[in-house]
């Protein structure tokens, strides 16, 4: 009979991916200000996500520090971009600092503002879109995603866990527009480390 890894939470937490000094130093100082970022695991996703897709033009709602975004700039091909949008004007320019530290200065671009209303100026479109803000700004945010996405493109969610994001989860889930599956998850070092993350790409 097949038998389950014991203590699995402990187990898995020896897979932990590496991190450069940069990320290490963003994880400690996010520690000590109690800066709600992914974390190494959903860092590894969110590249592995976006290099897999291939995206070129990636949407982030929710910058903070910048760790999240670095993950994702890092798994651009030439001439990709990362255009992310954050509230806080003080994150905003510690995350433009830490792009100009890990050499991405030229790939991302930090929009300050309510993210709703920045997507709402948008035309663009773009390959992947990565939602990280205030839950209770996920459902509205939605129709948004679906206009700024592609056809086919991939759309990430953190946090669906939260009760914040009971709206979101269950339109998407009903929707037309999106095949989506909520995945609760075991995730070392993220914020919280159980929590749920939702995938969805546009289907019409
Ligand atoms: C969970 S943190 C983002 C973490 C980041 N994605 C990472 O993992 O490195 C959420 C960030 O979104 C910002 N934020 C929250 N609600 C927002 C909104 N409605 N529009 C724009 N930014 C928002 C907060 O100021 C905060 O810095």
């Amino acid at each position: 009979m097949s038998v389950m890894i014991p203590e699995m939470e402990d187990y898995f937490r020896g897979f932990i991916p590496p991190r450069d000094a940069l990320l290490l130093e963003l994880e400690e100082e996010a520690a000590r200000e109690s800066i709600p970022i992914v974390g190494p695991v959903v860092g590894e996703f969110l590249y592995i996500l976006a290099r897999a897709t291939g995206a070129k033009k990636i949407l982030e709602l929710g910058t903070a520090s910048g760790y999240s975004a670095i993950y994702l700039a890092r798994a651009l091909p030439d001439g990709g971009k990362v255009i992310t949008l954050e509230l806080n004007p003080d994150m905003a320019s510690r995350a433009r600092a830490n792009f100009l530290k890990a050499g991405l200065a030229s790939r991302v671009k930090v929009r300050e503002g309510q993210a709703l209303e920045s997507m709402a100026a948008m035309t663009e479109t773009f390959d992947l879109i990565f939602l990280d803000i205030d839950k209770e700004s996920y459902a509205p945010a939605l129709p948004h995603c679906r206009r700024l996405l592609k056809l086919g493109g991939l759309l990430l969610v953190d946090n669906v866990g939260f009760a914040g994001a009971d709206a979101f989860n269950r339109e998407i889930f009903a929707a037309k527009s999106w095949r989506a599956v909520h995945l609760l998850s075991f995730l070392p070092q993220h914020s919280p480390e159980k929590d749920a993350l939702t995938l969805a790409v546009r289907v019409e």
